[in-house]
């Protein structure tokens, strides 16, 4: 036994000798200490010994496999020392720090300012049903207004959705009234992509529902909000635009942040820039998840996060945003 132990341990030292990386120490660790380890195994027929070889072995064991364990930090630390004398801290590195995306922070931003204004944040799939992208929303399959948003369709029926507009109809259904949400998210769809059309964008839903909600509603708060989005006091005007799932439904403008309403080249002289769609909800998408439009009534708009984000940082291409070039997002000066 004696002899066994002898060589074990001879063995053992000249391997954590020989050992040149960490990562070889390691592996001599386990080899003579580990569990299955020549050493753990004699060890376990101790308690066979007689009580005179007990006191012998015991202690004896204990010392060889301390020592060994000695050995073997003190082969560590060297390495590791070793490595320290290596590393120049005065070297250049190509490390920069990072910032968040453009996108992250509008969305930060848009949030942040509804939540002051009692809207909760909620989010769905990005994959989703048909029926929560478009019947729900008062789109069913034969209307034209799916042309506008054709998308990528799986395998399984589902689809990639088109705006966060699905959003609503699973907080209704989630929720029911009275109902304050706003829903950040990414949509998709099937778009020759140019500077201004990407086949992956961002998107903003809010959505009220409660007793008594009008239009008046919907401009107070749309106002409140693109005033602290812009930090600058924006007006709003509404024009008729057509949305299936709003009745009546509007395109809100904002008066020019460029030339404050007076005509640039920005606003095609107009003195406004088309910003979000919006309107009040339509009955049908009420009813459709059990919310009476007798009792409640309720507004929602979709605010272009991706545009959002292309007008605060003058992004001219919004191919950008979702490239992952580093050298071109950094030039965005993002605090
Ligand atoms: N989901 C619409 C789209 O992407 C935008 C929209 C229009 C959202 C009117 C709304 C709304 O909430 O009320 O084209």
């Amino acid at each position: 036994m004696k002899e066994k132990l002898k060589k074990i341990v001879a063995d053992a030292i000249k391997e954590v000798n020989s050992a040149l990386k960490e990562a070889d120490v390691l592996n001599v660790k386990s080899k003579f200490l580990g569990k299955k380890s020549e050493l753990s195994l004699l060890m376990k027929d101790i308690k066979n010994m007689s009580v005179e070889d007990k006191k012998i072995y015991g202690p004896l064991f204990n010392k060889i496999k301390t020592d060994l364990e000695l050995k073997i930090n003190e082969k560590l630390e060297e390495i590791q020392s070793k490595i320290d004398i290596h590393l120049d801290e005065t070297l250049p590195t190509d490390e920069e720090i990072g910032s968040l995306h453009p996108i992250s922070i509008v969305a930060k931003d848009v949030t942040d300012i509804l939540k002051r204004m009692g809207f909760t944040i909620v989010n769905g799939p990005e994959m989703e049903k048909e029926y929560y992208n478009f019947e729900a929303l008062n789109i069913p399959k034969t209307h034209p207004a799916r042309d506008m948003q054709d998308t990528y369709w799986l395998s399984n029926n589902d689809l990639l959705r088109t705006h966060t507009s699905p959003n609503q109809v699973r907080a209704m259904q989630k929720f029911n009234a009275p109902l304050r949400i706003c829903a950040p998210g990414r949509c998709f769809r099937n778009e020759d992509m140019d500077h201004s059309h990407e086949t992956t964008f961002f998107q903003l839903e809010g959505m009220v529902i409660d007793k008594n909600v009008s239009i008046s509603n919907l401009i107070y708060v749309m106002e409140g909000m693109l005033k602290e989005i812009f930090k600058s006091d924006v007006k709003v005007r509404l024009r008729p635009g057509f949305f299936p799932f709003v009745e009546p439904g509007f395109e809100l403008d904002c008066s020019c942040l460029i030339c404050g309403g007076k005509g640039c080249s920005t606003c095609k002289n107009s003195g406004w820039i088309e910003l979000c769609p919006c309107g009040m909800i339509h009955p049908n998408v009420l009813k459709e998840s059990n919310i009476d439009p007798e009792i409640y009534s309720g507004f929602a708009f979709g605010l272009g996060l991706t545009r959002l984000a292309m007008m605060k940082y003058k992004i001219s291409d919004i191919r950008i945003l979702n490239s992952g070039d580093l050298r071109k997002l950094s030039e965005f000066n993002i605090e």
